[in-house]
């Protein structure tokens, strides 16, 4: 096998050549994710001042996250697991060549009987498979504390994005829709599945910052305890979300709606689904501080254009992705973004940019305020 050296941030990874082009257990790509995690951990045990600052790496791959997190963070100790013994043979001389043989503790087990061996809870659980975490859920709610990071990174999605409605159904137990502003909503529907497994168990699992780009959705939640906190929180944040295919108008509600508030036709309904904040503002402003620490990493601009627009992210929990407007309605050009906000302001409401599309906008006015920016342009069928 040939190997080849590649760095990522501060350390060094051994990959086998033919790995770079298949993208089995090493995927170059996901540096930004890898690059986030190394961000997030380190500035939540600052931001939380955490006591436990074990880190598991349940799906370890190379090792290429846990490594980094060992040799990039002050967390005290990562363990890799890790099923497949090519990977496992790997992580070994990427722990080794970075020194970190002190740091690490190299796990070989399914990831689905890990709790039968380790009794114990960590700082930071990593669940990053190909596909879907959901499955590995279940297993892992016993090493989750009151402070815990969890952090979990999908692949699936068409399936995330409303795309595949009974995959969705099967995988999530949720009705979803194809929607125009699926990033977001490929989040929330990994988000709600996450929070309601967890829920089973008294968990309370609160996002504080999601993102997807690419082919992947990803989203940390803070963990918390305590039944009556979660119940409040269920009940304030796990919604239905109303959608009309044919004129895009959308309502989140505490009650199936059905029927289209803008068109009067009949509107879809996908539930359940979180309707609350992604971005806790707070850990934004304090990674903000942190910034000049990290610019070494290769996509820190990208990860802090993230979270100084956490403020405008969390003034809706949509946005409108004006391509798709302009294919429902009929609309000869397609103002700017600029023009739109502009108007938006104008009427006094607040408009910017989102993180999750370049052709859409983010904005607290109603759908009918929205479609008025438009030029109140009429739908197409
Ligand atoms: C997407 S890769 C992990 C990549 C890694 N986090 C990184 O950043 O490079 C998913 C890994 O999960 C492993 N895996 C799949 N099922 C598993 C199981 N039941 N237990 C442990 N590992 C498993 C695969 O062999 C694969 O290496
Ligand atoms: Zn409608």
């Amino acid at each position: 096998m040939e190997f080849i050296e590649v760095k990522e941030g501060k350390t060094i990874l051994n990959v086998p050549k033919e790995f770079l082009v298949k993208r089995v257990f090493y995927n170059p790509v996901m540096e930004l994710v890898r690059d986030m995690n190394v961000v997030v951990t380190k500035c939540w045990i600052d931001y939380k001042k955490l006591k436990n600052k074990s880190y598991l790496d349940l799906l370890s791959g190379t090792g290429a996250n846990g490594v980094r997190i060992a040799n990039e963070t002050n967390v005290e100790k990562v363990y890799l697991n890790e099923i497949s013994s090519d990977a496992i043979k790997l992580t070994k001389k990427n722990i080794e060549s970075n020194g970190l043989q002190n740091k690490t503790t190299l796990l070989h087990r399914n990831a689905k009987r890990l709790y039968a061996l380790l009794d114990q809870r960590f700082g930071f659980v990593d669940v990053d498979p190909f596909g879907s975490p959901i499955y590995y859920i279940p297993y892992i709610y016993n090493f989750l504390d009151g402070g815990s990071l969890l952090s979990t990174t999908a692949t699936d999605t068409r399936t995330l994005f409303g795309l595949k409605e009974d995959t969705a159904l099967r995988r999530y137990a949720m009705k979803t829709v194809p929607i125009d502003f699926y990033r977001e909503y490929g989040v929330r529907v990994l988000a709600t599945s996450i929070i309601l497994t967890l829920s089973r168990y008294s968990i309370l699992a609160r996002p504080i910052f999601g993102y997807s780009k690419r082919h992947f959705v990803k989203v940390y939640f803070e963990i918390d305890v305590g039944r009556s906190k979660l119940n409040k929180f269920l009940k304030e944040n796990i919604s239905f979300l109303n959608y009309c295919t044919r004129c895009l108008w959308r309502e989140y509600s505490n009650e199936p709606i059905g029927k289209c508030g803008f068109c009067g036709k009949e509107a879809k309904v996908s539930y359940p689904i979180y309707s609350g904040k992604l971005f806790d503002e707070k850990f934004a402003e304090f990674v903000i501080g942190k910034k000049e620490e990290f610019s070494y990493l290769k996509n820190s601009k990208e990860i802090f254009g993230i979270f100084e627009n956490v403020e405008n992210e969390n003034i809706s929990n949509h946005y409108f992705d004006v391509h798709e407007f302009a294919r429902k309605y009929r609309i000869d050009q397609i103002p700017s973004l600029e023009n739109i906000s502009n108007k938006l302001k104008e009427n006094g409401f607040v408009a910017s940019r989102t993180v999750f599309s370049k052709t859409a906008i983010r904005t607290n006015a109603s759908f009918e305020d929205f479609v008025e920016a438009l030029g109140n342009p009429k739908i197409k069928a």
